[in-house]
């Protein structure tokens, strides 16, 4: 087998806004390989606001990745060697091994799919860590009781358009902010939230105020900064916060910093819980089941923002920041 693969690896580390050329393709001839190992052209990748952290000095548990690597990141592809009985050649597999179109890999590092639980890409999205994520926070963490209020922010992309759709299947009064009109017009349209928010344009403290005048029993964080503050005036007492993301923050030197109202956690005696679906170890494989079920039925409405080709990846990757994408932001490879 002879495959040169091309790669997305860092050309330098982004101050504050992400931008495309922050990352440079380079072609990489793939080894022989050994006893034990496959070689895999990818079909999908995906991106995801997380793989900005590593790109700080500051990155923390994700750990720090320098010039010239490869980010990782969740990946489906295709079998096209093997040297493994366990995976034959035409078996689609899931990887941590994205941002580039092939790869070699040991075997065991690798998961087969179940090609009954939908078309392979789901498996980067709504049956992976995005739809996981959804279901800790509303299932797990938060659990909004039939008539609560839950405030879910980010609410048009890939977490929170699962995670209101799950809040609204509880019986909860849904909120929801995203950033422009036609994302708040789709929310209350086709995914049921009670009531959108553009926070580009709008005033966040007046809205809350106003759709939620007993105060936010819940809030479903998926961007940090101002909205958190906001959001932390406008819960009750003793409401449930869920942290799941800070994305309005990833692009600051001190990205790790708090709310500036952080006293309103103590003075209502608020439930503040950060979650991290990449710690949820086997309980996820139990989840999938549930949103499969869900997907097929109908009842859950899902939705992906595709570009296409290893080319388009910086640039999708930087959009992500300026909201361009309407749920899952996926490469797809030609194959
Ligand atoms: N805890 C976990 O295990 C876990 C797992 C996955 C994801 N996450 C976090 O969950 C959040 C959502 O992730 P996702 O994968 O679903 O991404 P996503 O929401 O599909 O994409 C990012 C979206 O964030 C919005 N955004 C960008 N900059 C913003 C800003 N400054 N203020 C407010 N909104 C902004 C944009 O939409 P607008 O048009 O609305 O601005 C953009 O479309 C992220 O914070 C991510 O890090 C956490």
């Amino acid at each position: 087998m002879s495959f040169t693969a091309r790669e997305v690896r860092v050309a330098r580390l982004p101050r504050g806004a992400v931008r495309a050329d922050d990352f440079t393709i380079v072609e990489a001839p793939l080894p022989d390989l050994a006893e034990g190992e496959v070689a895999v052209r990818n079909s999908w990748f995906s991106l995801d606001p997380y793989m900005r952290l590593p790109l700080t000095p500051r990155a923390g548990l994700h750990g720090a990745v320098g010039v010239g690597s490869v980010l990782d990141g969740a990946a489906v592809g295709t079998v096209i060697a093997s040297r493994a009985t366990s995976l034959p050649e035409g078996t689609v597999v899931l990887s941590q091994k994205g941002w580039r179109d092939g790869f070699t890999a040991r075997a065991e590092t690798l998961q087969p799919l179940d090609p009954d639980l939908g078309p392979p890409q789901w498996r980067l999205g709504v049956l992976g860590l995005t739809g996981i994520t959804a279901w800790v926070g509303v299932e797990v963490t938060l659990q909004p009781a039939p008539g609560e209020t839950i405030f879910i922010s980010g609410g048009a992309g890939a977490v929170g358009l699962v995670a209101c759709q799950l809040a609204r299947r509880r019986g909860a009064r849904v909120l929801a902010s995203a950033g422009s009109d036609e994302k708040v017009a789709w929310l209350e349209r086709e995914i049921g939230v009670d009531r959108a928010v553009n926070y580009r344009t709008a005033d966040m403290e007046g809205f809350l105020r106003e759709a939620a005048p007993g105060g936010l029993d819940c809030y479903f964080d998926n961007v940090g900064g101002e909205t958190l503050s906001a959001a932390l005036r406008a819960m009750r007492v003793q409401g449930r916060v869920g942290l799941c993301g800070a994305i309005a923050q990833y692009g600051d030197d001190n990205y790790r910093a708090g709310p500036s109202d952080f006293f309103a956690i103590i003075e209502k005696g608020l439930t503040v819980t950060g979650f991290n679906a990449g710690l949820t170890g086997p309980r996820g494989g139990e989840i999938l089941p549930a949103l499969s079920t869900l997907l097929s039925s109908g009842e859950l409405v899902w939705r992906e923002a595709v570009v296409e080709g290893l080319d388009a990846a910086p640039s999708a990757f930087a959009s992500l920041f300026d909201g361009a994408n309407t749920g899952k932001m996926l490469v797809r490879l030609a194959g």
